[in-house]
């Protein structure tokens, strides 16, 4: 096994398939297709779109340092964060028909983290994110949790002398909220009310091609770590750039980036995203992670449990002092939690948000949102009709 592993590794090294030597150089060579808004930065879609942004840098207590938005309004504060994959942009890059866009012009104080990794978040004050790879890229939604989010959590409360926000999660954006208001329950009493939309907990009867993709995962891993890869989709990177450039080419780049590699995975909808968008799009994602935490994901679909990272049992004697790793204990999330579900979405299934729904002790909404993907919840042509009004409603009553 561990000598296939190496042999494929080394064959995937010599075609250059991955992060290596050549980045700096594709990217320079490179030519995208994009739009006026593909081309813009958050603060300028920002500024385009009526408001001002304004960016902060929080110190984590592991010493991460995550990039902080903010949409100032004289509403109540709202917290965004973002799925896998990518970062805050996703949030404005449909201007008055994005999310974050929306909520400022609704007169909400909107905040975005940007987890570590991230185009934005990729520093810490000791580590080098290239020099010091295996510890600086040592995290998952765990650490997004209980360090990113408690971080940024704090630094609103502190900024806008609140004593609770309103929070939505997209996807891994929930996954990061459990896991730390359920390890860190005092983080409960600052929150209102948490939105999770389309939640990345657990994983039952899952379509086939994402049993099989999950289930070659220990192995794609496996080859990842004996190459030294810990950070997966760069910014600027190899792999990114090339995706950036096929995916930017017109009727083609939909048949390839989207209808072949990203519908059997989200969910099918192609009004919800659009040929035209993709040169919008694909000048903002996807956004760099951890290889670790896509191992953390992979753990929570074959173990069929919303545990805690599995180290091995040696690992996870020495960590959690037993042999499994423990499960989140959900009972205590005891904030007012509101799930929404896309009935479109083949990622994060609506009966698996109905068995989230059953484990949390505090669930005061749950609703399933028509003609919705797993991605469609941030960046739909379609958001403003389907799921917007029952956000805002539900903002304005847990207010
Ligand atoms: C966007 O670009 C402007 C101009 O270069 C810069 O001042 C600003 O900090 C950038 N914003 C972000 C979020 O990188
Ligand atoms: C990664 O983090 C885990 C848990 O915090 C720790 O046990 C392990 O030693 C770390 N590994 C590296 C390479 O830093």
């Amino acid at each position: 096994m561990k000598s296939t592993i190496i042999l494929l590794a080394a064959i995937i090294k010599f075609t250059h398939c991955t992060e290596l030597d050549f980045v700096s150089l594709l990217s320079e060579i490179a030519d995208l297709e994009l739009s006026e808004d593909g081309k813009l930065n958050f603060t300028q879609l920002v500024t385009k779109y009526g408001h001002t942004a304004e960016q902060y840098e929080v110190t984590t207590e592991d010493g991460y340092v995550v990039k902080v938005f903010h949409i100032p309004g004289k509403r109540s504060s709202v917290l965004l964060t973002h799925g896998l994959g990518t970062d805050a942009d996703p949030y404005v890059i449909r201007g008055h028909d994005s999310l974050g866009i929306a909520l400022a012009d609704k007169g909400y104080d909107v905040w975005l983290l940007n987890n570590r990794g991230t185009k934005f978040s990729r520093r810490h004050i000791e580590l080098d994110p290239d020099k010091d790879k295996k510890t600086f890229w040592n995290f998952s939604f765990h650490e997004m949790g209980y360090y990113d989010l408690a971080a940024t959590i704090d630094f609103v409360l502190y900024q806008t002398g609140e004593e609770k926000i309103l929070a939505i999660g997209h996807s891994q954006g929930a996954s990061q909220f459990f896991a730390l208001t359920s390890t860190r329950p005092e983080y409960n009493e600052k929150i209102k009310l948490f939105l999770a939309l389309a939640p990345g907990a657990f994983f039952f009867n899952m379509p086939l091609l994402f049993q099989i993709g999950a289930s070659a995962g220990p192995i794609l891993l496996e080859i990842g770590k004996t190459l030294g890869i810990e950070e997966l989709c760069r910014d600027r990177g190899a792999l990114v750039t090339m995706i950036k450039t096929i995916c930017t080419k017109g009727v083609i780049s939909y048949e390839v980036c989207v209808r072949a590699a990203m519908f059997p995975f989200v969910g099918y909808n192609p009004t919800g995203l659009e040929l035209s968008f993709l040169s919008t799009l694909f000048g903002h994602a996807p956004s760099g992670f951890a290889r670790k935490n896509l191992e953390h994901y992979d753990q929570l679909y074959l173990r069929k449990k919303f545990a805690m990272f599995d180290y091995g049992v040696k690992g996870n004697l020495d960590k959690y002092g037993r042999r499994n790793p423990p499960d989140y204990p959900l009972s205590k999330v005891t904030t007012n939690v509101a799930i929404m579900s896309g009935k479109l979405d083949t990622l994060s299934l609506v009966h698996n948000g109905k068995v989230l729904k059953k484990r949390l002790p505090n669930v005061v909404h749950f609703e399933e949102i028509e003609a919705t993907t797993h991605i469609d919840f941030i960046f739909s042509a379609d958001a403003p009709k389907y799921l917007f009004p029952s956000i805002f409603r539900l903002l304005q009553k847990y207010d």
